[in-house]
């Protein structure tokens, strides 16, 4: 009897490995946490080339980012000239002259994972040839590419609709045999959050970032208090596997402070953003090295509860943003917008925290970690009045309270 027991177990085992390798993991399951990794644009636009990526996998490795939880290394517009007789994307061969299977098979060597941009229009954002008409026929070539990671434009789409296009390409890369992240890059101009939950993984939310703080540049362009304050509303649309998606990182592009980029990572981590940074990984500083693999920040936007943080109170220059966690805890992020530095005189007591959707607010026996200083700070049980810095975050992980029942 046990020995029967024990060969249909080993069966049983045998076969769900064998299920796993041969078919990956399921499109669904792709990105239970939000995507981490890469991206070209930010830093290179279209001055890419084979040796850059395969560069940029190793500073990942050597870093310390890839053990921080960093997998995708994603090429963005500008790698494909053109197509060949039988319609297949052809890379610019100059600059990949390798051939991107040999560059994926790089990546992988490395332990990690490889990410390729397209366009739903018939030229990408920079005119190079779109996917339009060959969604099924790239959604292939990027599976035998060795693919695992798909970043889809909206340039160029004349009078698509976007729903039906990006419903298309999805249907692609569900057949094409190999798992493949969908990043809808769509902008927001048809508010995808409302219709991308079982088409992609993740959906841009705004036109591109800029490397500032508080800027708003015409006519399209924004800093990180814009693109906070368009992400803050949808906080309800996000959830494991589908995430709203406010930009790459501008973290170690030079345009900002550390307080500033800082403020940057803590907001994308409040809001389960996705962690895809855009600057040059072979030559970082310390503080960018510091920013982008603080593990406490990190284990925040990776909570797998998947709930994204909104502002809690808006006192003008001053915010507190909240984020649920598993495991009964919160994030709480005070965040000053202002260019002087804020003395805080916060009383947890008068200042609830309190959760939008559920019926409790906490008490004042909350633990309280800060999560930059990586240091245990004392309890909620009196007034908490740090300093935040000009443009800065006090970024903190409550754990260990009791909950009131709203009545
Ligand atoms: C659009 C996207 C950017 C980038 C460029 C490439 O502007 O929003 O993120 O991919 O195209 O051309």
């Amino acid at each position: 009897m046990m020995k029967t027991f024990t060969m249909t177990k080993i069966l049983l085992m045998l076969f769900i490995s064998a299920f796993t390798t041969s078919f990956g993991q399921s499109f669904d399951d792709l990105a239970k946490t939000p995507p981490m990794g890469w991206n070209s644009w930010n830093k290179f636009r279209c001055e890419i080339n084979e040796e850059l990526v395969r560069e940029t996998a190793d500073g990942m490795v050597e870093s310390g980012m890839m053990d921080a939880g960093y997998k995708y290394v994603v090429i963005d517009d500008c790698w494909q000239v053109d197509r060949d007789k039988n319609g297949e994307l052809v890379p610019d061969p100059e600059r990949f002259p390798s051939g991107i299977k040999a560059l994926s098979d790089y990546v992988h060597s490395k332990g990690l994972k490889f990410g390729i941009y397209s366009c739903a229009g018939d030229l990408t954002c920079q005119d190079r040839p779109g996917s339009r008409g060959h969604e099924f026929q790239d959604a292939r070539t990027f599976a035998k590419w060795g693919v695992d990671y798909l970043k889809y434009d909206w340039c160029h789409h004349g009078q698509l609709d976007a729903v039906a296009s990006y419903t298309t390409m999805s249907k692609a890369l569900k057949e094409c045999g190999r798992p493949i992240v969908f990043s809808i890059c769509e902008w927001g101009t048809n508010q995808p959050w409302t219709w991308s939950e079982n088409i992609g993984h993740l959906h841009r939310i705004n036109w591109d970032i800029r490397d500032c703080f508080d800027c708003n540049i015409a006519p399209v362009f924004f800093g990180t208090m814009q693109i906070i304050d368009i992400n803050e509303p949808l906080w309800k649309f996000a959830g494991p596997g589908h995430w709203n998606d406010p930009d790459m990182l501008e973290i170690g592009n030079g345009g900002q402070t550390f307080e500033e980029y800082k403020t940057q990572f803590s907001l994308w981590s409040m809001m389960a953003s996705p962690l895809i940074t855009g600057n040059d990984l072979r030559s970082m500083n310390d503080e960018t090295i510091e920013i982008l693999t603080n593990k406490e920040v990190i284990d925040v936007n990776q909570d797998p509860l998947g709930q994204q943080g909104y502002r809690h109170i808006d006192y003008g220059d001053l915010e507190v943003w909240i984020r649920l966690l598993s495991d009964n805890e919160f994030a709480v992020c005070f965040l000053n917008r202002s260019d002087k530095e804020i003395k805080l005189d916060f009383d947890w007591r008068k200042y609830r925290i309190t959760h939008r959707k559920e019926k409790f607010y906490i008490d004042n026996d909350w633990e309280m970690r800060d999560l930059w200083k990586h240091k245990n700070i004392g309890k909620t049980d009196k007034k908490f009045d740090e300093v935040v810095p000009a443009h800065g975050v006090i970024m903190l992980r409550l754990s260990g309270g009791s909950k009131i029942k709203k009545v």
